[in-house]
């Protein structure tokens, strides 16, 4: 889904970036980025095909916020819950999930309340998406990749400051 198509259905866009990772810390390093900005009740919904490094990206931003373990996957869990001092993080992986009808049980509004959100595959459950976000849309670009950042709604002076 293009931002401008994101932006029809829910929500202004606020403004895009264009951001080259040229390998993996570089993806790393954006996630950081994003989270300095974070606050509670954030969504960043992270596209991408399969590989694009939306794993990478949601690894930046826990680390950066203090999670000194590791980050697996949640393709098979649908969601891994963080705890960092101050700041809670629900990480969603939607590629399996069976039903958006599981969406609910899976704790996603509940997720907003407690913190802040992260989902790889938010296209799955487009309809859930708040108008108030930031997208991350990761694609090849030659060994690396390109990152368009939209802004919706309170992202937009956020986006335009973020050291990136
Ligand atoms: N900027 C980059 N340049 C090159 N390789 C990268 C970059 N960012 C991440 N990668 C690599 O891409 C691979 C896939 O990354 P990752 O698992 O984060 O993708 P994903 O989008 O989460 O995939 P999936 O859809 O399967 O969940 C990893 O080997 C990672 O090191
Ligand atoms: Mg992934």
């Amino acid at each position: 889904m293009t931002p401008a198509v994101s932006a029809a259905r829910s929500g202004a866009l606020g403004g895009e970036r264009l951001i080259p990772l040229n390998d993996e810390a570089a993806t790393s390093k954006l996630g950081a980025a994003v989270a300095a900005e974070l606050v509670h009740g954030d969504v960043v919904a992270l596209f991408g095909d399969l590989g694009a490094g939306k794993t990478t990206f949601a690894r930046g931003v826990l680390r950066a916020l203090g999670h000194g373990g590791v980050v697996p996957s949640p393709t098979f869990t649908l969601v891994q819950h963080y705890e960092m001092p101050g700041i809670s993080v629900a990480h969603f992986d939607l590629y399996r999930l069976g039903d958006v009808g599981e969406l609910h049980e899976l704790g996603l509004d509940d997720a907003r309340h407690d913190g802040t959100v992260l989902i790889e595959w938010p296209e799955i459950a487009a309809h859930a998406l708040p108008s108030d976000r930031l997208e991350v849309h990761l694609e090849d670009a030659g060994g690396g990749r390109i990152a368009r950042l939209a802004a919706f709604g309170s992202w937009a002076g956020r986006l335009a400051r973020l050291v990136a």
